[in-house]
């Protein structure tokens, strides 16, 4: 299957354009995804999860390209893995059960794309989650390896006490990154209820 192509389930849209863009932290995350990821790139899935994100990255990076996914939990590549098959993208992917600020061990290049997103594994355990300390630890490893006018993005929610704390950690973090070298922009939506999540993207400045 080409990236981007003739697949319904990763379609950019229905046919007279008119989806929206800005329905949520994820859905634009995902068009971030499109219009940063190419045949050939390297993405990086520091949650992998139930590889829903891991196999839409895979799909963007093309047969030349891959993706590193990680997370700590076994039934999460276990998951993952199974889902790549049945799209036929195992190849295109490297599963990791390790924690995320773990990236620098697992790969040696640069990287286009990283996407985090953040808390607990939907209907899993929800005692295992991601952490403000360790979120905070990845990003800058993640960071280290990022290219220029590379990207990460992080879907963090802040409406349980441990995503609170997880975006004021980011907010602090992120607050500080140089605008020289980063573009930062956190979009949330303010007439939503319900503490929607929200996205952090931080961008790497292409040098003129
Ligand atoms: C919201 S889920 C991710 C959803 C996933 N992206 C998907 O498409 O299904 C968050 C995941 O982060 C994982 N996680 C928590 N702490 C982690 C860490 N330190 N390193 C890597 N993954 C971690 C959890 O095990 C959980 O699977």
């Amino acid at each position: 299957m080409s990236p981007g192509v003739n697949n319904e389930s990763f379609s950019k849209g229905n046919i007279f354009g008119t989806k929206n863009i800005f329905i949520n932290a994820i859905e634009i995350s995902k068009t971030i995804c499109k219009s940063k990821l190419t045949n050939g790139d390297i993405a990086v899935d520091c949650t992998m999860g139930n590889g829903n994100d891991t196999a839409f990255l895979c799909n963007l990076v093309g047969e030349k390209g891959k993706v590193y996914a990680f997370d700590i939990q076994e039934i999460a590549v276990i998951n993952t893995r199974n889902k790549l098959q049945e799209l036929n993208f195992l190849k295109r992917a490297e599963l990791i059960l390790d924690t995320h600020q773990n990236v620098g061990k697992y790969i040696k290049g640069k990287v286009k794309l990283v996407i985090f997103n953040l808390g607990y594994l939907p209907k899993g355990d929800h005692k295992i989650t991601t952490k403000k300390e360790t979120t905070i630890e990845a990003v800058q490893k993640c960071i280290d390896i990022l290219e220029p006018n590379g990207i990460i993005l992080l879907v963090v929610y802040t409406g349980h006490e441990n995503g609170k704390l997880e975006k004021e950690a980011l907010d602090s973090y992120t607050s500080i990154l140089s605008q020289k070298d980063y573009n930062v922009a956190n979009i949330c939506f303010i007439n939503q209820i319900n503490n929607p999540p929200e996205l952090i993207c931080i961008e790497k400045v292409c040098p003129r």
